[in-house]
């Protein structure tokens, strides 16, 4: 039978990935499902382990939860590992929050010098992670979530031997959108979406082979509620949609609108709090309802994550593979001359046909220059990033935030040691 391994099993988005599973049982028998954790989060695990298992129980499913700090033991001979773990939990998200906010820079989990930290303390446990991939089961696909997810796909690329596919809700997002907002049906649309993870370009909306990406950006001029919940849904404007013709995605705002957004991340931190500290309070309420044993589906509460849809990629991926399907999904894998003008060994996200052998880019046109020049100082960040995380190579890790548009350059180094010195528990490359 399937064997699945999910690491960061303790996460509070797990009933979310449980119901995907529950829901495609018929398709995609998962007889086994392993969810990990370490010491830190047993407790989350212990609580919605046992709402998983819950879950499984009510809807009639033959698939085992188990729950278990032995990564070793879930990995072995695995078909599938997924990832969704937070090294340093939410308290370390909060400092890639703030750190960068003292410097009146944009402080974010994954975007900018915060996904750099997030980035430089998730290397060494995926490497590890991998290590165990390629001696206890190395036929076994690694479908990444873990943030930063473009930059843990290409370290994994470039540094390991294991099969893996990175995910993201976003693009998920932004084909649900685009889909309601030309008032069809959502299985009929297809996007064309290349980019980055986390900066991917909606560069056409194709619908019934007819191109709808003029319609959809005329209508996104006038808004369109929010797309995720982390980021905040201010209007692009009209003369920045209409010269760029694509539909940016929402985390595009931090370097389409970045005094506004930084405004926007002061002020809240001042009133509200960061935004890891709002999921702080969430996870505690989530955790508090997972906690009662009637409750036996995903409460509706866990919408209030950014990451809701994500369980949708990552099951319909693995039943694409699985059942060597040749459908279409937006993911993130190694470039090989996909777009002209990036390395061959970089991670793209980009829109994807799937079956066994895995998942394969369609083909992208040149890209024009008011894509390419973002696209290409971001891809070299994060080619620095890696490296960086990799070998703790300090120049490395100062040159990636050096040519980050995000940081003001002359504050890399202040900024970066702090990074450095408040995560050094989590660094040992460093
Ligand atoms: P979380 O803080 O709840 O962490 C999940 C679990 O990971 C915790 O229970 C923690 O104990 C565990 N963990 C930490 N270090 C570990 C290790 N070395 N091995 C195994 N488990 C470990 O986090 P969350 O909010 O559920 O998010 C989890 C991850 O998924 C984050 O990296 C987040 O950025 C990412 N995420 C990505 C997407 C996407 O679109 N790619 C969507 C949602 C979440
Ligand atoms: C989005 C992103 C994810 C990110 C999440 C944060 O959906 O695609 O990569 O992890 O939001 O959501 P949160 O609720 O943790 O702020
Ligand atoms: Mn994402
Ligand atoms: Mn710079």
């Amino acid at each position: 039978g399937l064997k699945i391994a999910t690491i960061g099993g303790g996460s509070s988005y797990t009933p979310e990935i449980v119901e995907g599973f529950i829901k495609r049982y018929d398709e995609l028998p998962v007889k086994d499902l392993y969810l990990v954790d370490i010491e830190e989060g047993k407790w989350k695990l212990d609580i919605v382990g046992k709402l998983a298992q819950r879950m499984v129980e009510e809807a009639g499913v033959d698939m085992k939860i188990h729950l278990t700090l032995d990564r070793r033991e879930a990995i072995k001979d695995a078909d599938f590992v997924t990832t969704q773990f937070r090294v340093g939990l939410l308290d370390a998200r909060i400092r890639d929050e703030k750190i960068p906010l003292r410097y009146n820079c944009i402080g974010q989990e994954t975007t900018g010098a915060g996904g750099l930290a997030k980035a430089l303390r998730t290397i060494p446990v995926i490497l590890d992670i991998c290590k165990d991939i390629e001696e206890l089961a190395p036929d076994a696909w690694l479908i990444n979530f873990t943030n930063p997810s473009g930059i843990i796909t290409e370290t994994v690329n470039k540094h390991t031997n294991v099969k893996s596919i990175g995910l993201c809700n976003v693009p998920v997002k932004m084909h649900m959108i685009s889909a309601d907002i030309l008032g069809v049906d959502r299985a009929g649309v297809r996007m064309d979406l290349v980019g980055l993870n986390h900066l991917v370009w909606g560069r056409d909306v194709i619908y019934k082979g007819e191109s709808k990406i003029d319609e959809v950006i005329e209508k996104l001029i006038f808004g369109q509620g929010k797309e995720v919940e982390n980021i905040p849904d201010f209007g692009w404007g009209d003369d920045l949609l209409k010269s760029l013709g694509m539909m940016p995605c929402p985390y595009h705002r931090y370097y389409y609108l970045t005094a506004k957004m930084l405004e926007e991340e002061i002020d809240s931190a001042k009133t509200k709090g960061t935004r890891g500290e709002v999921v702080k309070k969430v996870e505690a309420e989530l955790f508090e309802l997972y906690k009662d044993p009637n409750l036996k589906v995903k409460p509706k509460q866990l919408e209030q994550r950014g990451g809701q849809y994500y369980s949708d990629a990552a099951c319909d991926l693995i039943s694409a593979i699985y059942n060597d399907k040749g459908t279409i999904h937006y993911v993130n894998i190694q470039n090989n001359g996909t777009v002209d003008c990036l390395p061959n060994d970089s991670a793209i996200e980009r829109t994807c046909y799937v079956d066994k052998e895995g998942a394969h880019p369609l083909n992208v046109k040149p890209l024009p220059s008011k894509v390419k020049g973002l696209l290409q100082v971001v891809n070299e960040y994060e080619a620095l990033a890696v490296e960086a995380g990799v070998y703790g190579d300090y120049d490395a890790a100062l040159q990636a935030l050096v040519i980050h548009p995000l940081v003001e350059s002359s504050i890399a180094k202040p900024l970066l040691d702090d990074i450095i010195k408040e995560n050094i528990d989590y660094l040992p490359q460093f």
